[in-house]
Order: structure tokens, then sequence, then C-alpha cells
């Protein structure tokens, strides 16, 4: 390998991607090239480093430079400054979003990573994914050749159950006793399945690791293969994902080359394949009994449990399934050993939480934190706050079946039991955060619409029971609830949960009972008083215009979709109730402030 005085990273995630970084990366060949640095710099490019607004994301190292929202026209400029002169291009770094807006030259200093422990994406943004031979040098495949050289697979089991390893997708089942079930399981065919079928909106954590380190997931499903004996593994990714798809299929033809893969692997006699199913995107397919209907080329439907995938899982044969950030967190277990991963984390959850932190938060994105760190420290350190001076409201976690807390509630630490104990669970790592502008009986509405409507309607309780719940919901939300819905929704809630066949139906009324229960002035609020105390639910606000103030200018009126606003040139404006659809665009463009919400 050739030796280069400077690496610039381009990052090639699908935010940065389409935020324009292969413009970037042209412009970067381009201009090196002119310059005569094609052979003392290297472009490398990488996958996502978490921060995607920011993007497209460009890190020059040796320094570890951290340059924001790259655009072509800046190449010629950044490699002038930096890799000619060796002088920092300051406009391109990152600022802080304070007042005091301090400009952060180097990637470790800036608060969103500072507090960050990063084991699973500790290659993501930092590798070239589509080359193996990075990957192995950063101690990719030792971890498999350590357990087919020298650990027979109960010790190999044993790390991974001493770790406190719990499975990422969801319910934190631990992830070394599923393992030995499948192993335990008679058969001599078995299956290792690695879900990455992320159907929670907002959630992209296991798209990320797939996208920037595809080797480490695949690595860690040969290390599950081996210990429960199977030779032969599917990953259930979504069509939506393209590129991590992609990826994956060239780390899965690298590592045949390499003898990584397929029959008699490193000598060792153990042999496994990898296929990759692509899924066409329902939420309901992410449970696992449903994602193995669909691999068999069934309708993604749920079955009861048991039996077990680990008795009888893909074509009724043993199978064990993974999520994709369990996987990746396997082979840095195996080659830092059960001790180092469970000094991080808590008492009963070990290691760290990929959390995809989005929603009225500066600093929206992918975060990696130690479990135990309070929703607080998530929020506030890593994501930098609430933007605009605007008040924290909520945060929900878990994606659309989590719950949402209150800010009482931000010095819960997030590991799977203080979560599971407010009502809220750790789901997949979604975390919205929300400000005053957010009504949230609307918000618990477009989480009931989604499971709603992904609800595959094989029960009745789930199929109908969350109709029924959403049909309340907006009719509180057009402001004519009852006192007795609140009851109403309770009631339906536990039947829905306690009926269900499977944990969507199991799960979705979990917005709707942390609403209720730490927001129940704002049901009130909507029942009562008929007001939207955020100003959301449009059949409860009306606008108005000052008169004291209105100058008269017309821009309102000519603004308005439905010619509700009439008045002369230079004389007070009116609103007429009755046709005015509450769009709020008059708000918008008055230029003297003379509208109101209320
Ligand atoms: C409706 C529903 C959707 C789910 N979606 C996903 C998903 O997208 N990804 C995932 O890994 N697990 C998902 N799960 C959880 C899986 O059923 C299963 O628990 C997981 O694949 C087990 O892997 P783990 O032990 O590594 O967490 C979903 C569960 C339900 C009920
Ligand atoms: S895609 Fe570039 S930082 Fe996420």
């Amino acid at each position: 390998m050739a030796l280069y005085r400077a690496h610039v990273l381009i990052c090639k995630g699908t935010g940065c991607t389409a935020s324009g970084s292969a413009p970037v990366f042209e412009a970067f060949k381009t201009e090196l090239a002119r310059r005569g640095l094609d052979k003392e710099v290297m472009l490398v490019e990488t996958g996502c480093h978490g921060m995607c607004e920011m993007g497209p994301i460009v890190v020059v190292y040796p320094e570890g430079s951290f340059y924001c929202q790259v655009k072509p026209e800046d190449i010629p400029e950044l490699v002038e400054e930096h890799l000619y002169k060796g002088r920092i291009l300051q406009r391109l770094l990152y600022t802080t979003p304070d007042v005091e807006k301090k400009k952060i030259p180097h990637y470790r200093d800036i608060p969103f990573y500072g507090k960050q422990r990063r084991i699973v994406l500790r290659n993501c943004g930092y590798i070239n994914p589509d080359n193996i031979e990075e990957y192995i040098a950063r101690d990719g495949y030792q971890a498999l050749a350590k357990v087919l050289l020298e650990l027979p697979p109960e010790e190999t089991l044993d790390i991974v159950k001493k770790s406190g390893l719990r499975g990422r997708g969801g319910a934190g089942f631990p992830a070394g006793r599923k393992w030995e079930f499948a192993r335990m399981a008679p058969g001599d065919k078995k299956y290792i399945v690695c879900n990455a079928d992320e159907g929670d909106p907002g959630a992209f954590m296991d798209r990320s690791v797939l996208e920037g380190d595809p080797h480490s997931v695949v690595e860690g499903m040969l290390i599950g293969a081996y210990v429960i004996g199977s030779d032969e593994g599917y990953i259930y990714c979504r069509a939506e994902y393209p590129l991590a798809i992609k990826r994956l299929n060239t780390a899965i033809e690298q590592a045949t080359e390499m003898g990584l893969m397929g029959d008699n692997i490193m000598g060792t006699g153990f042999s496994f394949k990898l296929h990759i199913k692509e899924g066409a995107g329902a939420f309901v397919c992410g449970e696992e009994t449903a994602l193995m209907a669909s691999i068999e080329g069934k309708r993604g439907m749920p079955n009861p449990r048991p039996p077990f995938p680990a008795n009888s899982g893909l074509w009724g044969k043993p199978t064990n399934i993974n999520n994709v950030e369990t996987w990746a967190n396997i082979p840095q277990i195996i080659l830092n050993g059960a001790e180092w991963f469970s000094s991080v984390g808590t008492e009963t959850s070990k290691g760290t939480k990929i959390f995809a932190l989005t929603g009225k938060v500066n600093n929206t994105g992918l975060v990696e934190a130690p479990m135990g760190m309070t929703l607080r420290e998530v929020i506030y350190d890593i994501g930098g706050g609430i933007p605009n001076d605007k008040k924290f409201k909520a945060v929900q976690l878990g994606g659309p079946s989590g719950g949402c807390l209150p800010e009482s509630m931000l010095d819960t630490p997030v590991d799977y039991e203080s979560i599971n104990a407010t009502g809220a669970i750790m789901g997949s790592g979604g975390m919205v955060v929300t400000d005053e502008d957010t009504c949230i009986v609307d918000f618990a509405k477009f989480f009931l619409t989604f499971v709603q409507n992904e609800s595959c309607g094989k029960c009745p309780f789930c199929r109908i029971g969350t109709k029924r719940m959403l049909e309340i919901l907006e009719r509180i939300c057009e402001g004519k609830g009852k006192l007795e819905d609140l009851d109403l929704l309770e009631d339906l809630a536990q039947k829905v949960k306690d009926g269900s066949l499977c944990a969507l139906g199991g799960t979705a009324p979990n917005p709707v009972q942390t609403t209720i229960k730490y927001f129940r002035d704002e049901y009130l609020a909507h029942i009562v008083d008929k007001k939207c105390p955020a100003k959301v639910c449009t059949a409860l606000i009306h606008y108005t215009i000052d008169p004291d103030k209105c100058i008269g200018c017309t821009r309102c009126a000519r603004e308005c979709p439905v010619s509700a606003i009439s008045g002369e040139i230079k004389k007070p404006h009116l609103i007429d109730q009755d046709i005015c659809i509450k769009c709020g665009r008059c708000m918008a463009v008055c230029p003297v402030k003379a509208i109101s919400v209320e």
C-alpha cells in the first residue's frame, strides 16, 4: 500500500450524498491532480459520521479537521489552504450553535462527539466501507480468526453471554442466551438472520452501520454461525436502502474472495454462505416471525410464538435472528473481551446504544452513547439543546410504538429497565425531541396513524382497536372530544396491548398511554377548554388581525389562498373566520406582526 501524507475523508453516507458529496469528491480529484498532489494526498469515501445535517462532511487527517457543508466551489481554496499551505480553512469549520459561535477545528473537540462512546460506529466515517483491506487494517476479521483458530464454540458463546450484550432491535433480549437456544436446538441445518428492516420512521442507525461498516455485521454473523452451528444466513434489508445493499454485496464478495466466507473458511472446515433478501418495506416485516415468512416468500405476517425461531424458524429449522447493531457489537466483544464490554453501561444494560436524535434539537444525527447516560445529557450535551430559545416539551423514545416523556423525566438514565419503567421503550433507539410548538395529542395521533396503517390486519385487536383509538384522537383534535374519551382510550389501549398477536399491536398504544399519563392537562385543554395550547389543531385555533398594528399593506390578503382576508389599502384588514382554512400564511408574511393565532 502506498503511503500518503494526508488523507481526505469524504462522507458518502446517504445524507451527505443527498447534499452533494459526489461532486465534492470529483472536485477534490480534479484539484489534487491539477496541483500534482494526487500522489501525496489520498481521497477516501466513507460512511456516515452521524452529523448528516452538516453535510457534505470532509475530514482531513492527520489533523482530524472537520469541515462542514462543503461545496465543490470550496475545494480549490480548501486544497490551497489546508493541503498546500498547511493552514486550516476556518470558514468551513463546525460552528457551535450557541451564542458564542465558536469554530471547532478538530473532530474530537466537537461537543456532539465528545460525550459519545463509539464502539459500533468506530469505523463509520473513518474507513472506506467498500475496501475490505481498510476494515482488516482496523482489526477486521481478527475476531473471526480468533474464534475459528483458538476458541471452541462454547467458549465463544460464553464470552458473548458474559459480556451482557442485549439485542439492539427493540426487546433487549440477551444475545448469548438466544444463541444458546439455537445452539442447543436439535437439527443439522440451522440459519442465522440479520434483521436490517429498520422500519421505525426517522431511524437510520442500522442503515448507517451497513453503509459505513458492512464487514462488522458480516463478521458478527460469521461468529454467530460458528457458535450455533449454522452454514447459511440471510440479511433481511429493506429495498429502500440501495446503498446498504450495494455495500453488503461488495462486502460479501470481498470476504468470499479472501476465503473469509464460503467453504472451509481459513482452512478450518467451517463453511458459511450469506444471502441478502430485499424487503418491500412494511413495518411489520421487522417482527421476526413476519420477517421469516417474508424470506420464505410468503406474505409478511406474524405467527404466534412459541414455537420460537430458535427451535422452528426459517423453513422450520432452528434460526437465530439478531439486529444489525447487535451483530456489529460481536467482533469487538470477542477481540476485547467480555469484561471490557461489560465495563461500559449499567448493571443490567451493557455497552452502548445508537440513537437517532431528531426533531427540535440543535445537533440532530446519530449518537452512540454508553448505556446509562441520562436523557438530558443526550439531548443537551450531545444534541446541543433546543433551537431558537424554545422550551423543551417532550421526547418520544423508541419509535412509533415508544413513549413520550416530559421534562421532569429528563434525568432518567437511558437503559432498558429505567426506560421501561417510565412506560416508554428503548425500541431501536429513535429519539424525537419536541418543543412548545408541538401539540402532544397531535403527536400521539401521528404515531398511532403510522402503526394503524402498518398493522398487517391479522388480529382484530390490532386492526380494529388501533382504528377506534385513532378515531377518538381525531375527535379530540377536532374539538369534539368528551371527558369519557380519556377513559375509553385508556381502556382500549390496555385491551389492544393484551389481545394483539404480535408486538406491533402490543406496543402500539404506548404513545397514547404515555401522553395521557404525562400530558393529561393538554388533553383536557382540548376536551374541556376546546383549546390547543400549542396552537396546532386547526379546528381549535383562529387567526386574527390587530387593527391597531395593521398598516393595510395588503400582503396577507394577496397571500391568502382562499381569499379570506379583506380590507382597503392602508386600512386595517379583517379575516373571515368562516372562509379561513388556518394555513398561517398570512401570519408568516405580515411585515408588522399584526396577525396572531389563538
Ligand atoms: C412490529 C415490529 C417491528 C420490528 N421491526 C424491527 C426492525 O425493523 N429491526 C429490528 O432489528 N427489529 C425489529 N423488531 C424486533 C424483532 O422482532 C426482533 O426482536 C429482533 O430482530 C431481535 O434481534 P435482537 O435480539 O438483536 O434485538 C420489530 C418488532 C416488531 C414487533
Ligand atoms: S451521511 Fe454524511 S454525516 Fe451522515
